[in-house]
Formats: C-alpha cells, structure tokens, sequence
C-alpha cells in the first residue's frame, strides 16, 4: 500500500472491519445473484432439488444484507474518514471519495428494496415484486466500481483477481440467462447482452485508467484533511499489527542459541529470546521499548514462539541463516 493509500486507509481496527465486511459482502451479493438467476432458470442437480437452490438464494441474500449493515456501520463509527450517518444512507452527499461512496449508497438501497420487496411478497404482489427484482442486476456492478473507488485494496492483486472471479460468475449466470427464452423476447434479450457487454468493457477501462493508476487516491476525491494527514507511526497503532524483525543468533557458552531481534519498523522495540535456564522448560523472551523492559515471558515455541506480554499476544517467526536472523512480530494489540 503507498503512503498516501495508507493514510487514507487509517490504522483503526473498525476500518479493517469495513473493508473486510465490504469485501464479504461483494461475494455474498455475486452469490446471492448467480443463485437467483439459477432459481429462475430452474437449475437443480442429481442430488440437488430446486427448492435448495431458492432457499439458498433466499439465505444469503439476508446474510449479504446484515453484511452490509456491518460495513456501513462500521465505515460510519470509524472517524477517521469523517462519513457521516447522512452520507451513508444519502447518495452523493458526503466528501469522502463522493461519487464512488454514492455508488455504494445507491446500491444498498437498491440492494435493501430487493430484499423488503421479497419478504413482502405476498402483500406486494408477483408484479412489483418482479420490477423491484431487476434492481439487482444494477445493485452488483454499482457495487463492484464503488469497491474499487473507494476501496484501499483496489490495486491489489487479491482484491482484482476476487472481483474479476465475481465478474466471471456473473457474466455466466446471466449469459445462461438471456440464452433461454423463446423469438418474442429475443429483441429485449438481446439489448440486454449488449448492455452486460457494454457495462463489463467499460468498468475493466475505467478501472485500468482509474483506481490502477498512481494518484487514484487524490482524483477519487479523498478530501485533502485526510490527504495532508501524516502517514501514521507506530506510536499511533491502536490494534494488531505485524511487523519485520532484523537481528541476530549467538551461541551461549553452553552452546545453546539466543536471539536478539529490533523491530524494523518500530526501531525502539527489541526483543531478546534466550533458551531455558536449568530450572526451566521454556525459552524466555524479552520485550524492551528503549531502556523499559516490558515483560520478561516464557515463551512456547514450535514452528514460530509464542508468548503473552502483559495482555498483547505475540507470535514471533524467524527467518534466515545464522548469525544473521529476520522473521515476523505479530501483536495482537500495540506494544507500549
Ligand atoms: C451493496 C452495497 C455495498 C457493497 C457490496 C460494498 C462493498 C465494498 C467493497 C468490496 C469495498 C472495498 C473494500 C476493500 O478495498 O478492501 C468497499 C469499500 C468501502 N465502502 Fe462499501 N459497499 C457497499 C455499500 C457501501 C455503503 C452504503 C457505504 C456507506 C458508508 C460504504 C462505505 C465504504 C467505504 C468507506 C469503503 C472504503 C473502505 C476502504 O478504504 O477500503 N459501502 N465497499
């Protein structure tokens, strides 16, 4: 991730649930999609009866919706993009990357509406219910470009290869789809292929003009206070983290290894792994901040030591060929 990205993204933990909500959210959507469309052609298998299909389609389209409710609540309660309540449920009415956050904020309602109209079916009639149901086919790819505007993971290779493999999914369903049916929809059918065609080709443009060039983070419109923000240290972290170790082993008189580490990230950390003393079982690990010793553990070790430091979990994994050692720190909360 660059600098930029990285201040944008905020170290919080309420913005990783975001992000991970939004992510889960995009692939229940798709799911919730292709099994509605499969529904609808009525696909079953050999041990697979239809009525599986719809009730699946049924469950996960509640799971993508209370996903979603996440997401939102989460982006809202984390301040450090300063969305508000508003911006979550008006589109285009908040500063935050505004065209692609409204994106988001249309395709949740259209997302909501398909999903009241359905649980109010027998009420609403076959009717309105059927036009209120198209909106999904919309909701999904409002949803796939404000990912990828909004989202600090859009460059990724993961994140780019997750939505192509959701694009693929649905671009099958619904080419399976609009080859059913007989001559008197093929006009309707076919102005439908050339709009999937058409919306496919120019969000794969866009994305490789737009979230894949350097600079996306100032032209999606992330306001300039958040811009400006300097690129969070260390001392900021308010959750887990992970970071490089770089040090070395020595032998021990008695020939035993021990280790002494800094963290090359947060150079005031060290970390020293010394083996068992003759009365003990475990190697014992110290954590020092500068001159402070923050604890003095036993650690168990299998492939990678793990120890408790006050109340931070930490899970230390070496690396390299002595003297000259590296490896990993992950902390479950900031070492201080
Ligand atoms: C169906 C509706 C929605 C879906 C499927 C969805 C999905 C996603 C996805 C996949 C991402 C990218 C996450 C990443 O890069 O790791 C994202 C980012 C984001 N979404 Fe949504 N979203 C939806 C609606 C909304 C709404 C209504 C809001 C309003 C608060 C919102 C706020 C955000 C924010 C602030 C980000 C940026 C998080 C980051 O920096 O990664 N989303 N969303």
């Amino acid at each position: 991730m660059t600098a930029t990205a990285t201040a944008a993204s905020g170290p919080s933990a309420l913005w990783f649930a975001t992000r991970g909500a939004g992510v889960a959210t995009l692939v229940l959507l798709t799911a919730t999609l292709v099994l509605g469309i499969s529904t609808s052609l009525r696909v079953e298998g050999r041990r697979t009866p239809r009525f599986v299909f719809a009730s699946l389609h049924r469950n996960l389209s509640l799971l993508a919706l209370l996903l979603l409710v996440v997401h939102i609540v989460t982006a809202v309660a984390d301040p450090f993009a300063g969305i508000r309540g508003l911006d979550a449920l008006v589109p285009f009415a908040g500063a935050y990357r505004r065209v692609w956050l409204g994106l988001g904020v249309l395709s949740a309602e259209g997302m909501a509406a398909v999903v009241a109209t359905s649980l109010l079916r027998r009420r609403i009639g076959p009717r309105r219910w059927r036009l209120v149901h198209w909106l999904a086919y919309a909701a999904w790819p409002l949803a796939v470009v404000h990912g990828l505007g909004t989202g600090s993971d859009a460059q990724q290779p993961w994140m780019l290869g997750l939505t192509a493999a959701c694009a693929g999914a649905v671009l099958a369903a619904v080419s399976a789809r609009l080859l059913r049916g007989g001559w008197r929809t093929l006009p309707a059918r076919g102005i439908a292929a050339a709009a999937a065609v058409a919306t496919t080709v120019a969000i794969a443009a866009w994305t490789a003009a737009g979230p894949l060039q350097p600079g996306w983070a100032v032209r999606a419109g992330t306001p300039a206070s958040i811009l400006s923000a300097p690129t969070p240290t260390p001392a900021d972290r308010t959750g887990p983290f992970r970071d490089p170790l770089v040090g070395t082993l020595v032998r021990t008189s008695s020939g035993q290894a021990e280790v002494s580490l800094r963290d090359a990230a947060d150079p005031s950390l060290t970390i020293v792994i010394m083996p068992p003393g003759p009365a003990q079982t475990l190697p014992e690990i110290t954590v020092e901040r500068g001159a402070t010793t923050l604890c003095h553990v036993p650690a168990r070790a299998g492939t990678s030591f793990y120890a408790v430091c006050g109340a931070v979990r930490l899970v230390i994994a070496l690396t390299g060929a002595p003297p000259d050692v590296g490896g990993t720190l992950t902390a479950s909360a900031p070492l201080r």
